[in-house]
């Protein structure tokens, strides 16, 4: 019963708010053609911010979310991209965050191959930003303090912008799923309810269970094949059963 009605919401009409909860974004190939508009639910400049999201990619440069307010000059105002590690060690490689244009490499250790859960967190106040990846924090580093990020012409997920359009280089090719974004600085204790995709855990500003999304290209939502998390690479391989 509860479930009917649940549906009748979704289908309510095409600009309705989903719950992905049991699904991801499968991005086919790299392609400047193929990424995801989130439409925001609280819009106007941010002084503090916290985003997660999870993915799953080959090795390589990828983008994997953008805001950038898309009439203006300014590039880049929040980015999280993927980097190649400059370094030999497999387990080893490089997140990049940009604000208003500036970028940080932070390393971090995970396994390649698996699906990696990231959270950054920035306040502009102290300019502090936090990159968490599968639970474990890097050391801190300070960027654009003073800064604040406007979310007006929404945020996309797979691609990064240069002065042409989006960057061929950095098109994303794989799975992302799990995003949220807050207004805040979350704490520690629910970015670890955040890893283990807690569902008293939604963003204020993007909540992955209730999405507001554009589908540009051959994107395509599939259901998850792996749902519980929080082995000590942040994945394991449980099925996700359909009750
Ligand atoms: C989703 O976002 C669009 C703008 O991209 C907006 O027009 C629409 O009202 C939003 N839908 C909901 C249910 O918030
Ligand atoms: C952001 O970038 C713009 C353009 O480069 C610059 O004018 C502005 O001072 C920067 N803001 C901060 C807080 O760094």
């Amino acid at each position: 019963m509860e479930m009917r009605v649940l549906w009748l919401l979704l289908f309510a009409g095409s600009m309705a708010q989903e719950d992905m909860d049991r699904n991801v974004f499968l991005f086919p190939s790299r392609s400047v053609a193929d990424y995801v508009v989130l439409t925001p639910m609280v819009t106007g400049p941010l002084l503090k911010l916290t985003v997660c999201l999870r993915s799953y990619i080959e090795g390589g440069r990828y983008a994997l979310l953008t805001v950038d307010p898309r009439e203006s000059r300014i590039r880049n105002t929040f980015v999280i991209l993927q980097d190649i590690s400059y370094y030999p060690q497999p387990q080893l490689f490089t997140s990049s965050i940009y604000i208003n244009n500036t970028q940080v490499p932070i390393r971090a250790k995970a396994d390649p191959l698996g699906w990696i859960h990231r959270c950054v967190t920035w306040d502009s106040n102290t300019g502090v930003l936090q990159l968490w990846v599968n639970g474990k924090v890097s050391p801190r580093t300070v960027l654009k303090k003073g800064f604040s990020i406007d979310l007006q012409d929404g945020i996309s997920l797979g691609q990064i912008r240069r002065y042409y359009g989006w960057d061929p280089e950095t098109s994303f090719k794989g799975e992302i799923t799990d995003v949220h974004m807050w207004n805040e600085v979350l704490p520690p204790d629910n970015i670890w309810q955040v890893l283990l995709n807690n569902r008293d855990f939604n963003g204020n500003v993007i909540s992955w269970r209730s999405l507001n999304y554009t589908i540009n290209g051959d994107v395509t939502v599939q259901p998850k094949l792996q749902c519980r998390y929080g082995s000590e690479s942040g994945s394991s391989h449980s099925q996700c059963s359909m009750e």
